[in-house]
């Protein structure tokens, strides 16, 4: 070969280089987008159209943890109870059968409330209101006041990014009462990584405490083992604050 033929095959294979490695990185950074802004609403739906609720990763039976915290509250029926990313959690049923009065329901799949209106008496219209939102970019959320008790089982810990917690949070605190309670489980440090083929960002009760903020107390916290209808267990960590005057 040529000098002058082996410098334009040197030219050739180096585009081919910068070509490639082009590609390469505009997959990542597809990928990364992907993971970061993934459709929350059409992910949940999906789950909850595809397999009956029984049969999902987060399914309760007996949502015992969250119902003695709950109790553990003293507060009086008529208290606002909210339920972030309820699903369609057998806790609603739960706490109907407890005498409580005034609960929300919030989550993003319509699925999901449609799922749990199924299955609860109609004569409990008066006692659930449902609200299809966004907890990270609240609307209809936004008219949600005075509430007594916030409720999160492993709803938190899908939102990874720094913003998406801040919306979180800014909702929460806008919404609770003086001396509300916030019950937050989530998937602990020791905890999975992921959930319904999804990141996960892991807490302990200082990394809560942190979020809340210093008008909030933390009463009780402690680690829990989820057996998942599989068999399977997740780790979690039970935390409850106190919203101070
Ligand atoms: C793992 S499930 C837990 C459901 C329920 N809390 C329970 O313990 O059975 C997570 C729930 O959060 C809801 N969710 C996810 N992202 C949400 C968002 N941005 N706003 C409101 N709900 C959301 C999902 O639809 C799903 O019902």
């Amino acid at each position: 070969m040529s000098d002058i033929s082996r410098y334009y095959d040197k030219q050739a294979k180096l585009l081919i280089f910068i070509k490639i490695k082009c590609v390469v990185d505009m997959n990542d950074n597809i990928d990364e987008m992907d993971k970061n802004n993934y459709d929350f609403k059409e992910h949940w739906n999906t789950a909850y159209q595809k397999s009956p609720i029984t049969n999902l990763g987060w399914y309760e039976e007996n949502p015992a943890p969250s119902l003695e915290l709950i109790e553990s509250c003293n507060l009086p029926k008529e208290a606002f109870i909210f339920n972030a990313g309820a699903g369609a959690t057998t806790l609603i049923a739960g706490l109907l059968a407890k005498g409580y009065k005034n609960i929300i329901v919030n989550d993003i799949a319509v699925a999901a409330i449609e799922e749990l209106k199924s299955n609860l008496p109609s004569s409990v219209n008066a006692a659930v209101q449902f609200v299809v939102d966004d907890l990270t970019n609240p609307s209809d959320l936004l008219k949600v006041k005075n509430v007594d008790l916030w409720h999160d089982r492993a709803v938190l810990h899908f939102f990874t990014q720094e913003k998406q917690q801040r919306a979180y949070f800014d909702l929460l605190k806008g919404a609770l009462k003086p001396k509300g309670f916030v019950i937050l489980a989530e998937f602990n440090l020791e905890g999975a990584k992921k959930c319904s083929g999804l990141d996960v960002f892991n807490y302990n009760e200082e990394m809560l405490q942190e979020r809340l903020g210093t008008d909030f107390v933390l009463l009780k916290s402690f680690n829990y083992t989820y057996t998942q209808p599989s068999g399977n267990t997740r780790e979690y960590v039970y935390t409850l604050f106190q919203k101070k005057l």
